[in-house]
C-alpha cells in the first residue's frame, strides 16, 4: 500500500499516510505537539516554564482539570493525591508474589487492572452516560486515584524487583518525593527529587501518541479507566513507544567512546537500521523536551562520572543529524534519547525507564479520555481489504 493516501486541508494542512498517520482524532483543549516549531504545550503553558516555573502535581491539575489551580485548590488536590496513594493489602501481596525477573509494565498493567477489582466506583462510567448532567466527578476521582496509586504500584514494584518489601507513601512528601521514597525507602535529595519532577512534566502529555490513541480508544467503548489505563500501559510498553530510551542508553553504553560514534552509526545505516531516540512522527524540528534533558543529562553525566557516554550521545547525535541531512530526511533526537542518560546519572536501573514515563503520562491519559467522554463516539476505523472475495471452501480431508 503506498505510503501517502491523501491531503486534508482543514483544520490542519496534514497528509495521510500508513499507521494512521495524519489521521484526526478528536478536537482537544489538551495539548499541542507543534512538530513544525519544535514546541509542546500543555493547555496553553509551555513545557519550558512549566519546567521552571511548576511541578508535577499542578501540571497534572492543569492537565486534567483545564487551568492552573490557586493556591488551596493545589493543596487540595495534593491531599487527595495522598488519600488515595495506598494500595490495598492484597494488592502490596500481589506484587510482592511477581515474579522478580518479570518485565516490570507486565507488572504495572496487571496491578492496575486488579486495583480495578477493588474499586466498584471505577464501574460507574455508565452511570455517567445515562445521567450526564450529573457531571464527570465520579470518573475524576477514579481517574485521580489511579493516578496515585499507580505512582506506589511502581515504586512497589521497583523494590519486589531487588528482593524488597514494598513501603507504604508518607503523606507529608510531594507526589515526586513519595514515589522515590517508597522506592528507595529514604527521601531523595532536593537534585534527584527536581530531576525526576522535570522528567514527569516532560512527559505527562503528548498528543496522540499511541498510548493515548490506546487509552482513547478503550474508554471510547465505555471501559472503566482501569481496563482504560492498563491497555495504555501494555501500548506504552514497546519499544517503539515507551521502551525506547532502554535501548537508546544501552546502545551508547556499548559504542565505546565518542571517536568510534561515527563509524557505528554509519555501519547501523548501512544495515538499514534505525537510530533508537531518533525520529519522530509528528516532530519535524528538535524535540523540545530532549533539548530540555540534554541539559540536565549533560551537568549529571558530568558531575557523575558518565563524561565518556555523553559525550559519546553528543558524537551520535551530530553523525545522525549530518546522515540523514544528506540523505533529504532530516531527524533529530527525541525524548528518549537524552532521557535514558538522566535516569541513569541518577541511578534509575534502565528496566524502569518505561515505568516512570508511564507515571507520568497517566495525567495526560486520564485528561483526554474525561475531555472525550462528553462527546463520546466509539473509535472504529477500516482498514482496505486486499483479499479474495469468492473462496471455495474446501473440507479439511480433501486438502492436500
Ligand atoms: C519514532 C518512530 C517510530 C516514528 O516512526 P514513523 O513516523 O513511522 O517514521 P518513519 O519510520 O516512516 O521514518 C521516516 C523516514 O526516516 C527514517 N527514520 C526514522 N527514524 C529513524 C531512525 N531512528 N534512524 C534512522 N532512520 C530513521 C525512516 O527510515 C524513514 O525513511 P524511509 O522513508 O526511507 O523509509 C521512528 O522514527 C523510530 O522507529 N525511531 C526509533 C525508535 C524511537 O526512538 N522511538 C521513540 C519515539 S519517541
Amino acid at each position: 500500500m503506498a505510503n501517502y493516501v491523501g491531503r486534508i486541508e482543514f483544520p490542519v494542512k496534514i497528509d495521510l499516510g500508513r499507521g494512521l498517520e495524519g489521521a484526526i482524532t478528536n478536537i482537544t483543549k489538551v495539548g499541542f505537539v507543534d512538530g513544525e516549531k519544535g514546541r509542546l504545550i500543555y493547555r496553553g503553558y509551555s513545557i519550558e516554564d512549566l519546567c521552571k516555573h511548576s511541578n508535577y502535581e499542578e501540571v497534572a491539575y492543569l492537565l486534567i482539570h483545564g487551568k492552573l489551580p490557586t493556591r488551596k485548590e493545589l493543596e487540595s488536590f495534593d491531599a487527595l493525591l495522598n488519600a488515595e496513594a495506598k494500595l490495598p493489602d492484597s494488592v502490596m501481596q500481589m506484587i510482592a508474589a511477581m515474579p522478580r525477573d518479570a518485565h516490570p509494565m507486565n507488572m504495572l498493567q496487571t496491578v492496575i487492572a486488579a486495583l480495578g477489582c477493588h474499586d466498584p466506583a471505577g464501574r460507574k462510567i455508565t452511570e455517567y452516560v445515562s445521567n450526564p448532567a450529573d457531571g464527570l466527578a465520579s470518573e475524576v476521582a477514579v481517574g485521580i486515584r489511579i493516578l496515585s496509586r499507580l505512582r506506589t504500584a511502581a515504586s512497589a514494584i521497583a523494590r519486589v524487583r531487588q528482593g524488597l518489601q514494598p513501603i507504604q507513601p508518607d503523606p507529608k512528601l510531594s507526589f515526586t518525593a513519595n514515589y522515590l521514597y517508597m522506592m528507595y525507602g529514604e527521601k531523595p535529595d532536593p537534585v534527584t527529587e527536581q530531576v525526576i519532577d522535570v522528567t514527569l512534566i516532560l512527559q505527562a502529555d503528548h498528543g496522540m501518541n499511541a498510548s493515548t490513541f490506546t487509552s482513547m480508544i478503550v474508554h471510547s467503548c465505555l471501559a472503566d479507566m482501569y481496563s482504560t489505563i492498563a491497555a495504555a500501559i501494555g501500548s506504552l510498553r514497546g519499544p517503539l513507544h515507551g521502551g525506547a530510551n532502554e535501548a537508546a542508553l544501552d546502545d551508547l553504553e556499548h559504542i565505546g567512546g565518542p571517536a568510534k560514534a561515527k563509524d557505528w552509526v554509519a555501519a547501523k545505516m548501512a544495515k538499514g537500521e534505525k537510530i533508537i531516540g531518533f525520529g519522530h512522527r509528528v516532530y519535524k524540528a528538535y524535540d523540545p523536551r530532549a533539548r530540555v534533558l540534554k541539559t540536565y543529562a549533560e551537568k549529571l553525566c558530568h558531575d557523575r562520572g558518565m563524561a565518556q557516554v555523553f559525550d559519546t550521545a553528543v558524537a551520535v547525535e551530530e553523525a545522525v543529524c549530518a546522515a540523514m541531512q544528506t540523505a533529504g530526511k532530516p531527524i533529530f533526537p527525541n525524548v528518549d534519547f537524552y532521557s535514558g542518560l538522566v535516569y541513569q546519572a541518577i541511578g534509575f536501573p534502565p528496566p524502569l525507564f518505561p515505568v516512570i514515563f508511564a507515571v507520568s503520562r497517566t495525567a495526560g491519559w486520564v485528561a483526554r479520555v474525561l475531555e472525550y467522554l462528553p462527546e463520546n463516539r466509539i473509535f472504529r476505523p477500516r482498514a482496505v481489504y486486499e483479499g479474495p472475495m469468492e473462496a471455495t471452501y474446501v473440507p479439511i480431508d480433501q486438502r492436500g
